[in-house]
């Protein structure tokens, strides 16, 4: 069968092969083609393979020379904050000289100055703002993100918020699959009635469903916000009404949220700088993911998730960058994978798996992403160097070249097309 699209001169291209998903060991195993090429018809991978790829052209095939560079599957960042509105560079010199996160919280700023400013924008300004970001990871090789709510704490803000996503899914090339964060924290008009926010967050749920705004739910399961009972009930609530929970487990306060999202089935568990070691073990004999967010670790100066434990536990491990305005403000994708390596002491092959195909494992959607494999989507990312240690080791820069969504080039030469 002829092609649409060739991608030849591929110097060496790495990817998952054959799974759904990697664990412990296997997580530093993948494929890897020299001198190789891709070969690609209705945005679908036709075929992947070194040599020749003379048997997939005819005059209309498109040509795409990646110049003997590197080439690997679409990053997938699982776990982002991409649709809120203002910054939070005031807090940025608290937390430098020692002022603790929740404690800024607690003091009513923190996700509440998020709040206000997202619950006082626009549609139109939270679009706008959203898709900025949204361009800044696609151009850092991202071709799928989760995106949360969460900076709403009501209704009507919530569901703008994933509004926003869902139009920003149809109309930018980057797909988007949104989780619900009502349980972010409790908002100021509930104050003193956690309990009444509970029950209110949970019962938007079935406005949510009906609009299908949401395909996960997530808590911020942490010290002085949502307890594990009230995690467990809002998730088991979320997962009554349709929803695949999620967790925001033990970032700061080890409080057993990694040990909750396994009894829930959860699809991962997410930051685990403080899980403890029962949780561990419990996550390893289990499908949940365990994902890790080292630039939140960097930009508030705290320990980083025991990644080598998890890994060398048979644990399922993904990356993410957590990008939000209080706890990661920054897009790049690529930074945290470089964190990864030299604070998580991963190596660079286990890296790529946490970003790839665990991510869309994750997700539940390996059955289209995560790999460049035969019948997957064409979802592809060249990058300016050889091999995937330099792209660890040269930090802070951005080495995608171009990228591919469904098979179209849409970053072209470090821009988007
Ligand atoms: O993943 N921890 C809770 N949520 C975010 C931070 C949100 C914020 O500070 O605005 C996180 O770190
Ligand atoms: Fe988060």
């Amino acid at each position: 069968m002829h092609a649409d699209l060739v991608i030849y001169n591929i110097g060496l291209l790495l990817t998952s092969k054959d799974l759904e998903l990697v664990r412990g060991k296997d997580m530093n195993k993948i494929s890897s083609y020299t001198n190789a090429f891709i070969a690609i018809k209705d945005g679908k991978i036709l075929e992947v393979g070194e040599g020749d790829y003379k048997e997939y052209l005819n005059d209309f095939t498109f040509m795409h020379n990646a110049n003997g560079n590197l080439v690997i599957p679409g990053l997938i960042d699982s776990h982002t904050h991409l649709v809120h509105y203002g910054s939070r560079e005031n807090e940025f010199s608290k937390l430098r000289v020692g002022v603790p996160y929740l404690d800024i919280l607690k003091q009513g700023g923190g996700i509440h100055s998020t709040v206000k400013s997202t619950r006082e924008a626009t549609f139109e300004q939270l679009y706008l703002k959203s898709k900025k970001s949204l361009d800044q990871m696609l151009l850092f090789g991202v071709t799928t993100v989760e995106a949360k709510s969460g900076y709403g704490l009501n209704l009507e803000t919530e569901t703008k918020q994933l509004e926003v996503a869902k139009k920003l899914n149809q109309n930018h090339p980057v797909d988007i699959i949104s989780t619900y964060l009502g349980a972010h924290t409790v908002s100021k008009e509930y104050l003193n009635n956690k309990q009444g926010y509970i029950e209110a967050l949970v019962q938007d749920i079935n406005t949510i469903k009906e609009k299908d705004l949401a395909t996960f739910i997530d808590v911020f399961c942490e010290d002085s916000v949502f307890n594990i009972k009230d995690s467990k009930y809002i998730l088991e609530q979320g997962k009554l009404k349709g929803l695949i929970p999620k967790i925001h487990a033990d970032e700061i306060v080890s409080l057993g949220g990694a040990g909750l999202a396994v009894d829930l089935k959860a699809s991962s568990a997410d930051h685990l700088m403080a899980i403890n070691s029962e949780d561990i073990i419990k996550l390893s004999k289990s499908n949940v993911v365990a994902n890790l967010l080292p630039s939140t670790s960097f930009y508030l100066n705290k320990d980083y998730a025991p990644a080598r434990k998890l890994i060398d536990s048979n644990c399922i491990v993904s990356i993410s960058s957590d990008y939000n305005p209080g706890s990661s403000p920054s897009e790049n994708f690529q930074l945290s994978m470089q964190l990864a390596a030299n604070k998580l002491k991963m190596s660079s092959n286990e890296i790529l798996n946490a970003a790839t195909i665990n991510a869309a494992y994750n997700l539940r959607i390996t059955k289209n992403v995560g790999s460049i494999e035969k019948g997957k989507d064409a979802d592809i990312v060249i990058m300016d160097c050889k091999n995937l240690d330099y792209l660890m080791y040269h930090y802070g820069i951005n080495h995608t070249l171009d990228v591919f969504k469904k098979g179209e080039v849409v970053v072209r030469d470090k821009e988007i097309v």
